[in-house]
């Protein structure tokens, strides 16, 4: 029986990752409202993923927010717990603002939801979108319908938790696609 959850396994990626530019390390921005939630959990962990997969030599993960009101601070206090109880390091965050252009310097650009995706495709430099995804196209559990990764700024700490499950699965789908993408060196 194949585990459709297994990295790897049938096609858990149905979106082909964007190919890498010549030279350097392949970058992907992890991108949404605030750059306090959700994206950098989506940092951190993707981050540790790539790291354990012995790809951090030639994969590098970054984040940022399309509203600029928190740059500069670290990741909400409930967004940092959730990771620290679950072994990450959440204290080397600064919220950033995203700018166009990113999309010039970055391989991969993954939108947490909806209007991220949207608030991204408005500023794309000649409405080039080729690089942009939606983060839970890589999701092994997300049917078509949905690709949002939800909010949780205005709702209780389970959101946080349930952003955590959402993004450590599709991490590790992410990082089978890397190494099929990138060849295992
Ligand atoms: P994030 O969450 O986009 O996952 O970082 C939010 C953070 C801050 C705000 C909204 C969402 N805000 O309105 O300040």
């Amino acid at each position: 029986m194949t585990d459709p959850d297994r990295p790897g396994a049938t096609p858990t990626h149905r979106t082909p990752l964007p190919p890498p530019r010549t030279g350097g390390r392949y970058r992907i921005a992890v991108v949404c409202l605030g750059n306090i939630c959700r994206s950098p959990i989506g940092q951190v962990v993707l981050t540790e993923h790539v790291d354990r997969a012995g790809l951090s030599d030639r994969v590098e993960v970054v984040s940022a927010g399309t509203g600029g009101w928190h740059v500069g601070h670290p990741m909400d206090r409930r967004a940092a717990t959730v990771l620290t109880a679950h072994g990450y390091d959440a204290s080397q965050h600064r919220a950033t603002q995203f700018e166009a252009t990113w999309f010039d310097e970055h391989d991969l650009v993954l939108a947490m939801d909806g209007s991220n995706h949207a608030d991204l495709t408005d500023v794309a430099p000649g409405g080039d979108v080729s690089r942009l995804r939606m983060f839970r196209d890589f999701d092994p559990r997300a049917d078509d319908g949905d690709r949002d990764v939800p909010d949780p700024y205005f709702g209780d700490e389970d959101g946080f938790g349930s952003v955590l499950a959402t993004v450590e699965r599709t991490a590790a789908a992410l990082v089978a696609a890397l190494e099929a993408e990138l060849g295992r060196g």
